[in-house]
């Protein structure tokens, strides 16, 4: 990337690599206020808001603790970083037993800072809850974690660009594509059809594809431009079909070898697919291209001589 984006929160599933790409879809001056309904660590958010694309903000997520990070690191940073401070420090008087303990308390008292600390200690930072709601996924026994300075610059860094133009919201998203209004932008990026249902339960909630067809019907409907991020796949494995062309023009990205191809010793590319709204006006007639990050590095480099 060529501007250095803050990214407090270690998350499975953040779109931080890809951030360039997405955002090189969204036009300049279309729109007033992003609007991230499956927020997670927010990255399109942040990456947005440190280029200042819109002059206002909305992540929003239904992990209700995330949702109360969000929150702390816009309103109170130095509350997070000293409180991840002291659960990291915690850990290193007692190596893992710690972390099965925070991991009960949180599982009791849902803390947002415990929920930053689980995250950045657990096996690939990824949220994985029981079918009661509990938290359950088992610590990293190779890495610490993030380093408490370290997170502290990432939690000011967040907090500088979003505060006082960035809402926090906790709840499903339907309610925010239903009250969706013009200036909006959406990007979403719900869980992958094939990873919240069944054994895989990865996030806390799943999301039908009929009820991700009525989201974007709804926006469509009210003419508010959108990115979905959707489907995708690895090596021959598929995730999701494809949606009607009628909703949105699909992109491809070529995100290169995955990080568990990598250790698999595979050599699986990995796909990203993109639903890019029929009313976002300087694209409309592309069809279906492939691009490769590469590609994105090249264009921006060429951008940031103009
Ligand atoms: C693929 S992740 C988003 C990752 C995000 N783009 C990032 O950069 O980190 C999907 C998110 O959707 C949230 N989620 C799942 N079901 C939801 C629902 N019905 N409404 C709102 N959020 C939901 C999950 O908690 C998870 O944080």
């Amino acid at each position: 990337m060529r501007f250095s984006v803050a990214h407090p929160i270690p998350y499975q599933g953040s779109k931080r690599r890809l951030a360039t790409a997405i955002l090189s879809y969204i036009p300049a001056n279309q729109c007033s206020r992003l609007v991230e309904p499956f927020a997670g660590s927010a990255a399109i958010t942040l990456a947005s808001a440190t280029e200042n694309i819109f002059s206002s903000y909305v992540i929003a997520d239904a992990l209700h603790s995330l949702v109360g990070l969000w929150n702390m690191i816009i309103n109170d940073p130095a509350s997070v970083a000293d409180e991840y401070s002291s659960l990291w420090h915690r850990e290193r008087d007692k190596p893992i037993e710690a972390y099965y303990e925070i991991r009960a308390e949180f599982n009791v008292d849902r803390s947002p800072v415990k929920l930053l600390y689980l995250l950045a200690r657990c096996v690939k930072n990824a949220v994985r809850f029981n079918p009661s709601g509990e938290f359950n996924q088992s610590p990293d026994k190779r890495r610490k974690g993030t380093n408490p300075r370290l997170m502290r610059d990432e939690l000011f860094a967040a907090h500088r660009v979003l505060a006082g133009r960035t809402q926090a919201i906790h709840g499903d998203f339907m309610s925010l594509v239903e009250a969706a209004k013009e200036g909006d932008f959406f990007y979403l990026d719900p869980p992958y059809q094939g990873t919240s249902g069944g054994k895989d339960q990865r996030y806390i909630s799943g999301v039908t594809r009929e009820r991700t067809i009525e989201a974007l019907t709804i926006l469509n409907d009210k003419k508010i431009p959108f990115i979905l991020s959707y489907d995708g796949s690895c090596g021959d494995k598929n995730y999701g079909d494809p949606l009607d062309e009628s909703l949105a023009i699909q992109v491809l990205l070529d995100v290169g070898r995955s990080t568990q191809a990598t250790l698999n010793g595979r050599n699986d590319v990995t796909i990203e697919s993109l639903y890019i709204s029929h009313f976002i006006p300087v694209i409309s007639d592309i069809k279906r291209i492939n691009h490769s990050l590469d590609d994105y590095a090249r264009q921006l480099s060429l951008f940031s001589f103009i």
